[in-house]
């Protein structure tokens, strides 16, 4: 699929779970907190793609998109932290509606800059089969993109394909593991390849050797990648191990403390039930007699009195 009309999906996507936001009433309090899920995680993994791919790929290439690649990074910046901030919230919490309004306001305005002043640059300069290149590396590179905020790593290259695959295997973990790392490191690789290829005339001859160096300091990122991701896949892997053995032996000695106590709850309220039983006789008989003397008595001094 082209790269802009990819981006522009995600634009449609994330605007469609702004107004479902909106439209759902003010009480709905786990519809919102669904929405808002959502929303985290579609503008987490867009953020993540135009940092990895599309923005790189805009500044080597196409001129006078430096500054809005720049801007927009800022942009992204806010954005996770306000992310991050609603990935815990209680959605009754009375700063919960607000912060996600200003949230969808930046966006909003992020949205509009990057369809009216950016992407008709790029479109410009790449040609039809460039941007379906560009359009297949951000496919690619959704496959291993963080699902979650992330405003404390870095978002420009090469640092970010790095811990962008790595970030993105730990997000996913109970999703789908495996084939994550390698997905994004042939995405990025793929892109190496479309950019350092002889077949771009469009390309100055400044713009192509600083791509070279980029592609460079890549390719040894994203090998770096791959073992970094691969590990961090393994260690995960064995924690969960880990921790789902953990769980089955705490079940077990749970059921077993829960058994016990269940023995000794019904030992000891059969001992009260008994106690209980012959207190009640006790107290029974010694209400007949008292009851039975008095009888006597009134009975006497009834004849006495006769
Ligand atoms: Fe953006
Ligand atoms: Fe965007």
């Amino acid at each position: 699929m082209d790269a802009i009309t990819l981006l522009k999906n995600d634009h449609h996507t994330v605007e469609q779970l702004f107004k479902r936001f909106e439209q759902a009433g003010k009480r709905a309090h786990v519809e919102r907190r669904q929405i808002v899920d959502r929303i985290i995680e579609e503008i987490s993994v867009h953020a993540a793609i135009e940092e990895q791919v599309f923005y790189p790929v805009a500044r080597a290439t196409v001129p006078g998109t430096e500054d809005i690649a720049l801007e927009s990074l800022e942009e992204h910046h806010i954005l996770k932290w306000l992310l991050l901030e609603l990935v815990d919230m209680d959605p009754a919490h009375e700063r919960f509606n607000a912060k996600v309004t200003v949230l969808m306001e930046n966006v909003r305005h992020h949205i509009k800059e990057e369809e009216r002043d950016f992407f008709p640059k790029v479109r410009e300069q790449l040609g039809r089969n460039e941007l379906n290149d560009l359009g297949g590396a951000l496919a690619n590179a959704k496959k291993s993109a963080p699902t979650r905020p992330h405003p404390r790593m870095p978002d420009a290259g090469p640092a970010n394909v790095v811990a962008g695959a790595i970030t993105g295997v730990v997000d996913r973990v109970g999703n789908n593991l495996s084939g994550i790392a390698q997905g994004s490191v042939s995405a990025v690789q793929d892109l190496i390849a479309r950019l350092t290829g002889s077949d771009r005339p469009k390309v100055s001859p400044t713009g192509s050797a600083a791509t070279r160096k980029r592609a460079t300091e890549v390719r040894s990122a994203t090998s770096a990648a791959t073992e970094g991701a691969q590990e961090t896949a393994h260690t995960v892997t064995s924690g969960a191990k880990a921790t789902a053995k953990a769980a089955k032996a705490g079940a077990k000695g749970t059921v077993t403390t829960a058994k016990k106590a269940t023995t000794a709850t019904a030992t000891t309220a059969k001992r009260a039930a008994r106690t209980t039983s012959r207190t009640a006789r006790a107290a029974a008989n010694k209400t007949v007699s008292t009851a039975k003397r008095t009888a006597s008595r009134t009975a006497a001094a009834a004849s006495g009195s006769r």
